[in-house]
């Protein structure tokens, strides 16, 4: 049981930001990764689409026999149902540990939250942070095309249409002076370095991948579920479309060569 492997799904290559942590700090835990990249993006879609899509790949997760499932995925963790009961299996969304990170991390109270049109129309950060510190400031924006440009493997700062497009996205919340920003769509980290050019390094950017590996590993460890072998893990990745792209830019931000490890699925079975 223990050996069986973690679930990540999100729509494309946005939660390999959680699975790039995850094999650093749990090497020995197997992981499958579903990257929906036939239906990306997730966060210009309804609330029920959105549902509908992370039930089928959690479903599709599960028939692969894994112990835990990961919703590496802003825009479901925030629209979507908590799939664990349907599943039964235990199950985390990226918001809590996000959260929890930011009001750790601020110094001031003032906090950004930046994710996909569907995230920040729910106001999940903002609603969950305000609940917690109702003294806090928190300023949310959608950032509708860095899902993508990051698909389009455009993640580089010195491309000027990367640099207008974060400027156009960003300047409100540097007029805010905010001392802190959620990057809440798992998408995001991989444009860490153009914000960060834009915002300043005294802002604080908060990784919804990276927090949400780290949360799962607690849970892990909480629920008795960490891997008992000393064997190194295997990571499998399957797509909902054609493997090309995502086996290039997957490979590179996860600096492996992925080429003969993903297969592509048809998701609308599940
Ligand atoms: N990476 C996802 C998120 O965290 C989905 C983005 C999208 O497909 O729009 O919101």
């Amino acid at each position: 049981m223990n050996t069986d492997a973690i679930g990540v799904f999100d729509s494309g290559l946005g939660g390999l930001t959680a699975v790039r942590e995850m094999l650093e700090i749990l090497p020995h835990e197997n992981i499958i990764y579903f990257g929906d990249t036939g239906r990306v993006p997730y966060g210009s879609k309804s609330r029920d689409t959105i549902s509908r899509y992370a039930l089928q790949d959690a479903r599709f997760l599960k028939s692969r026999g894994v112990k835990f499932i990961v919703a590496a995925c802003g825009t479901v963790s925030s629209v979507a149902p908590d799939l664990s009961d349907e599943l039964s299996l235990p199950y985390t969304g990226v918001v809590h540990p996000t959260c929890y990170t930011a009001m750790e991390r601020t110094v001031t109270g003032r906090i950004g939250v930046i994710g996909t049109t569907a995230t920040i129309s729910s106001h999940s950060y903002k609603n969950r942070i305000e609940l917690k510190q109702p003294s806090f400031k928190v300023y949310e924006q959608d950032c509708p095309l860095f899902v993508p440009l990051v698909e389009n493997g455009m993640t580089d700062t010195d491309d000027e249409i990367v640099s207008k497009i974060v400027e156009r996205y960003l300047h409100g919340l540097r007029e805010k002076d905010v001392d802190t920003i959620i990057l809440g769509c798992t998408h995001y980290p991989l444009l860490s370095d153009a914000i960060r050019a834009y915002m300043g390094d005294d802002v604080a950017l908060i990784d919804s991948g990276k927090e949400t590996a780290l949360y799962t590993a607690k849970l892990l460890q909480e629920y008795g579920l960490l891997s008992d072998s000393s064997a190194p893990a295997s990571a499998e990745f399957y797509v909902s479309d054609t493997p090309a792209d995502f086996e290039k830019y997957a490979g590179i931000f996860l600096r492996r060569n992925i080429n003969n490890s993903v297969s592509r699925i048809n998701i609308e079975e599940y």
